[in-house]
C-alpha cells in the first residue's frame, strides 16, 4: 500500500489524484494520493510535517518547485541544474528530488511523432518560465536541435539560454521575428500561460506563416484545444497537446516512486474526455 501526495497552492483542481489513481489501477498497485494545499506563509512548517507522515513520495507544483529544494536531502543532477523539483521520493538516503517535466514533455512528443528527431530540426520555443526551462534542457540533452526562444521579456530568454548551456545552439528572438519566420520551424512549442482558461480566446503568436506538417505543441491543457492549436490545425500542422505532457510526467513520477513502468498511451483518450467534461 503506497501513499503519495501533492504539495502546492492552490491544488483543489489538480488532476494528479485522478491520473495516479489510473496508474495504480493499471499496475495493480494499491495506494492513496492526497492533496496538501499549503499557504505560502506555512510552507516550511507544513513541509516538515509532510515529511513526518507516512508518505512514500509526493509531487510538488506551483509555486513551490524551487522552494522545496532546501528541504530535501538530495536532488538528482537534472533537477539540480534546473533548480526545480516536481517529484520527491522517500529513500534510504532521505528525501530525494527529481524533475520529470522536461522528459515528460519530450517523451510524450516522441511517442506521438517517432520520426520527428531523426534529423536536426529547427525549433521555436515560446516562453522562458519554469516549464520552458525544463523543456529546453530536455531538448538540448536528447535531440539535435537549433532553437529560437521568444519571450515577452527578452532578457529572460537570454538568461535561460546562457544558464542552460544553450549558447551556440539557441538564440533569443522577438515575437515579430518568430512570427515572420514561422514557416522555417519544424517544431513550435508554446509554454506560456497565454490561452489558458479563462482566457481561451487569447493566443501568444500568429501562425499565419506556418508551413504544413509543422509539429505545434501547446503545454496548456485547459482547454485541450487552445486558440493557438486551432490556428495551427487550420494551417495543416500536426498537433501535440498539453495533457499528453501532463500524463507522461506523472508516469515518470510514478515510475520513480514504485519502479513500475505504467503506460500513458492507454489512458490518453479517457483523460482527454475527462478534461473536456464528457
Ligand atoms: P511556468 O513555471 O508555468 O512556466 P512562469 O515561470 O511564471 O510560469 O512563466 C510564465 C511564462 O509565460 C513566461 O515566459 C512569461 O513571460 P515573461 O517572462 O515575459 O513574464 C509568459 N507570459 C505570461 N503571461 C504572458 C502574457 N500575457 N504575454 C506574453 N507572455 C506571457
Amino acid at each position: 500500500m503506497y501513499t503519495f501526495g501533492l504539495a502546492g497552492f492552490p491544488v483543489g483542481h489538480s488532476l494528479s489524484p485522478w491520473i495516479h489513481g489510473q496508474l495504480m489501477k493499471q499496475t495493480g498497485v494499491e495506494g492513496d494520493y492526497q492533496l496538501f494545499e499549503i499557504k505560502p506563509e506555512d510552507f516550511d512548517e507544513q513541509i516538515s510535517e509532510m515529511k513526518n507522515r507516512d508518505l512514500d513520495g509526493f509531487n510538488v507544483t506551483v509555486p513551490y518547485k524551487e522552494k522545496i529544494i532546501p528541504h530535501l536531502d538530495g536532488v538528482d543532477a537534472s533537477a539540480a541544474q534546473l533548480g526545480a523539483v516536481n517529484t520527491v521520493k522517500r529513500t534510504s538516503e532521505g528525501w530525494i528530488g527529481y524533475n520529470t517535466d522536461g522528459t515528460g514533455f519530450l517523451h510524450s512528443l516522441q511517442a506521438r511523432f517517432p520520426d520527428l528527431f531523426e534529423q536536426e530540426i529547427n525549433v521555436l520555443l515560446l516562453g522562458s518560465g519554469g516549464a520552458a526551462r525544463g523543456i529546453f534542457d530536455a531538448l538540448m540533452k536528447q535531440a539535435e536541435v537549433q532553437v529560437d526562444v521568444a519571450n515577452r521579456t527578452l532578457s529572460r530568454a537570454e538568461s535561460m539560454i546562457a544558464e542552460t548551456g544553450g549558447a551556440g545552439i539557441a538564440r533569443a528572438v522577438s515575437f515579430d521575428e518568430a512570427e515572420q519566420a514561422a514557416g522555417e520551424y519544424d517544431l513550435i512549442i508554446q509554454t506560456t500561460t497565454v490561452g489558458m482558461s479563462p482566457n481561451e480566446d487569447t493566443s501568444i503568436l500568429s501562425l499565419q506563416n506556418l508551413k504544413e506538417g509543422t509539429v505545434v505543441s501547446d503545454i496548456v491543457y485547459r482547454p485541450v484545444m487552445t486558440t493557438f492549436l486551432k490556428e495551427a490545425e487550420q494551417k495543416g500542422a500536426r498537433l501535440h497537446f498539453g495533457h499528453e505532457m501532463l500524463l507522461q510526467q506523472a508516469v515518470y513520477a510514478f515510475q520513480i516512486w514504485t519502479d513500475l513502468e505504467p503506460e500513458a498511451r492507454p489512458l490518453l483518450e479517457k483523460f482527454e474526455r475527462k478534461l473536456k467534461g464528457e
